[in-house]
């Protein structure tokens, strides 16, 4: 009996050719799994096709709520920009497929595992790298990365084993989406100085078309998590949801971004983010209220640390795990609201509020209740300025006053 090869099969051309493939070349029989991280697809239609196509088994997983609550919330807490601009959606569902992978693998007692990325992308190492840190047994199989097919004949092989070729073949963008967020590669987007046609886009309106009066939003966090929308309580999946919806009806939420890539190419990526992008705004305008300036220039040097780790494949690790304590300790009073503006493709923040606000009226105020002892200000002066009359005093200043 020939043995079996879990893949991460998503419905497409490549990994339904990867099924075939697989079966010619290492004559393992293939479990197909697709992996449910809120892209909204015919999860039905997908499984049946890996099944038509050759597949032994093929299963669907919801990891919705895992992929809500251990991966985008933990991210959203951390401040995850990668280069300042990309959410990382992408990155952050990897590991949890490589994780669903493994574990399919051990139940099915499967000796191997395979998926259908290519060998230019970030995506083949961050899978790779999980999936030897969870199981480091198991063979990977990487058929696109390995067969040196091009795009052409991989049409020509689905077509000589009658695989459908899905129509979407002829779109000329390469999409991958999640609740965190949609990616659009490929095409013409790969000019870096054209700019993306309206097409490429699907959960963002454009600024002409959006609604000529502004949208307000108020999002509420209970130690860093988002839990309300306008006062109203609901889980995570239906809060993102609505902020995609929401945000993207307004033109919130389109980045364009020339990319590094772990494998040493610069990539030209378009992404559509609404909730993220208005998430990640919220949850920073509150933690300037509630956090100390010391706090908040740490967790800045530690975003940009655990940004470049989610993008870099490196989930399973110990330092993702000492990041994440420190960045869990920190949300510890990050509990409030913040009031937001959309309105014709951006979202400012227009208000917000804490129990545990570290803005003191009384100590801002110009007007009544000024609470803030003006005269202790010279004394204070005298010793911060002490350092730099002294210097100036023995070195001068002619250089610096030459500008
Ligand atoms: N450049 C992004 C990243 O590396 C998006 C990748 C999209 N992946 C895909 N298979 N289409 O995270």
């Amino acid at each position: 009996m020939p043995g079996k090869v879990v893949l991460a099969y998503s419905g497409g051309l490549d990994t339904s050719v990867a099924i075939r493939w697989i079966k010619e070349k290492y004559n393992l029989d293939v479990v197909a799994v697709t992996v449910d991280v809120g892209n909204e697809r015919e999860f039905s239609a997908i499984r049946q096709k890996a099944l038509n196509v050759g597949a032994v088994k093929a299963l669907v997983l919801d990891a919705k709520e895992l992929f809500v609550n251990h991966f985008i919330f933990p991210a959203l807490k951390a401040d995850a920009l990668y280069e300042g601009q990309y959410p990382l959606a992408t990155a952050l569902s990897r590991p949890l497929i490589a994780k669903l992978l493994v574990d399919t693998a051990r139940e099915e007692e499967a000796k191997a595992v395979a998926h259908g990325c290519t060998g230019k992308g970030n995506d083949q190492v961050r899978i790779e790298v999980s999936v030897n840190a969870l199981a480091p047994d198991l063979k990977v199989i990487a058929p696109a990365r390995e067969w040196g097919m091009t795009r052409e004949e991989t049409i020509n092989y689905a077509q000589r084993y009658d695989i459908p070729v899905p129509v979407t073949v002829a779109s000329p963008y390469s999409i991958d989406e999640n609740l965190w967020g949609r990616s659009i590669e490929c095409g013409i987007l790969e000019d870096p100085w054209v700019e993306p046609p309206e097409e490429a886009f699907a959960w963002t309106k454009s600024a002409g078309e959006t609604p000529n009066s502004p949208g307000y939003v108020e999002i509420g966090f209970e130690q860093g998590t988002p839990v309300t929308i306008d006062g109203q309580k609901m889980d995570g999946i239906t809060l993102i949801q609505k902020l995609n919806e929401l945000a993207g009806g307004h033109g919130v939420g389109r980045i364009d971004h020339l990319e590094n890539r772990l494998v040493g190419i610069k990539s030209r990526e378009i992404y559509e983010a609404p909730a993220a992008m208005v998430l990640l705004q919220a949850h920073q305008a509150l933690q300037a209220m509630t956090l100390s300036k010391e706090q908040l220039r740490f967790k800045q040097r530690v975003a940009v640390e655990y940004a470049d780790l989610v993008y870099n494949g490196l989930w399973f690790t110990s330092l993702h795990q000492d990041l994440a304590a420190y960045i869990q300790s920190s949300q510890r009073h990050v509990t409030g609201t913040v009031r937001l503006k959309l309105y014709k493709g951006s979202s400012s923040v227009v208000g917000r509020k804490s129990p545990s606000s570290l803005y003191s009226h009384g100590l801002a105020t110009y007007a009544k209740g000024d609470v803030f002892d003006q005269s202790a200000s010279a004394g204070f002066i005298h010793i911060w300025g002490l350092p730099v009359k002294t210097q100036a005093q023995v070195q001068g200043t002619e250089s610096l006053e030459e500008g």
